[in-house]
């Protein structure tokens, strides 16, 4: 498998979209009923948000809204909203109390270039702005939709999702006997996974899918997460820190819960492909035809990635 021009080019295109998206909403000019924006916060939000990242989870968000009609702003926005939590979690999971890591984006951690205290500002102001975006009218027209996504992207984004996962990932680090097969892939569905999931329901909640698409999208975004999460692991593992812009070798070091230290190298390896076969099946149930073929693509990127 190969990873066609196409895609290549989608995805270019949705990550240029996102970097205008955050460019313009991380300006200096306060919105209607902000006071101010701190210069030194603005910066450091801009740094953790702007020119890197492999801007995955935008360009699902689009693409998923392109399968159902729904081009342009509205996605773009969502799109943007998305990858400023994502963003915050980068940055907070870099933090000497969690990852503790010097590198990301092949640049310093933003407590690195900033200080602490702004790391953890600025990842606050990431997660705020982006139910910001979402609940702007300048998002969708639709009072509704614009609620169904806000719903969305906090049950994936809190305590039941990525933050709970996280919260699960250095427990596990202590944890007096090793996490079950199923507890590794709970933690990694709520850690990762979740926020790659809403990124292809939002495209299903802007272009107003029927609900057998709706769901068979979402088996998807379900199993592209997993493979995700383990593809991250096996990089972690066998990448070098220069090509993956973050550093190598961390997660044995820091006895981190993966599928890797359970079942090994090869298991992994055979999970993640399984995971990308079953990603491209659900595909196929959401009855949307040719046009899938694009998130196809995004699946087989996931495991194929060297960063
Ligand atoms: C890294 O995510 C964190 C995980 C969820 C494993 P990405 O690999 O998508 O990071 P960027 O956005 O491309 O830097
Ligand atoms: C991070 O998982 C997941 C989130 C940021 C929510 P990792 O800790 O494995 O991500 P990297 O390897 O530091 O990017
Ligand atoms: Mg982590
Ligand atoms: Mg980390
Ligand atoms: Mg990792």
């Amino acid at each position: 498998m190969t990873i066609d021009e196409e895609f290549r080019r989608r995805l270019d295109a949705a990550a240029e979209a996102t970097e205008t998206q955050l460019d313009a909403l991380l300006g200096a000019a306060p919105l209607a009923g902000e006071i101010r924006r701190p210069a030194r916060l603005l910066e450091a939000m801009r740094y953790a948000s702007l020119g890197g990242g492999k801007r995955l989870r935008p360009f699902l968000v689009i693409e998923s809204a392109r399968l159902f009609g729904a081009t342009g702003e509205s996605a773009q926005r969502t799109a943007a909203a998305l990858e400023m939590v994502h963003c915050y979690s980068l940055v907070h999971d870099d933090l000497p109390a969690m990852d503790d890591d010097d590198l990301r984006r092949g640049r310093p951690t933003a407590h690195k270039a900033f200080d602490e205290a702004t790391a953890i500002l600025a990842g606050d102001g990431l997660l705020t702005y982006a139910f910001d975006v979402v609940a702007d009218p300048a998002t969708h027209a639709d009072a509704g939709i614009r609620a169904n996504l806000v719903l969305a992207l906090a049950r994936a984004a809190g305590l039941g999702g990525m933050v709970g996962g996280q919260a699960l990932d250095l427990e596990a680090e202590t944890a007096k006997t090793p996490l079950t097969l199923d507890e590794i892939l709970r933690l990694q569905a709520m850690k990762t996974g979740a926020l790659l999931r809403f990124a292809v329901d939002a495209g299903a909640i802007l272009g107003g899918a029927s609900p057998d698409a709706g769901s068979a999208l979402t088996r998807y975004g379900e199993a592209l997460g997993a493979a995700f999460q383990i593809a991250d692991d096996i990089l972690d593992a066998e990448g070098d820190t220069a090509a993956l812009g973050k550093r190598a070798g961390k997660d044995a070091e820091r006895n981190k819960a993966t599928l890797i230290g359970l079942l090994g190298l090869d298991a992994a390896r055979a999970r993640r492909d399984f995971l990308v076969q079953a990603a491209v099946d659900a595909l196929a149930a959401t009855r949307l035809g040719e046009a899938t073929h694009i998130l196809a693509q995004a699946a087989h990127f996931v495991a194929l990635r060297s960063n």
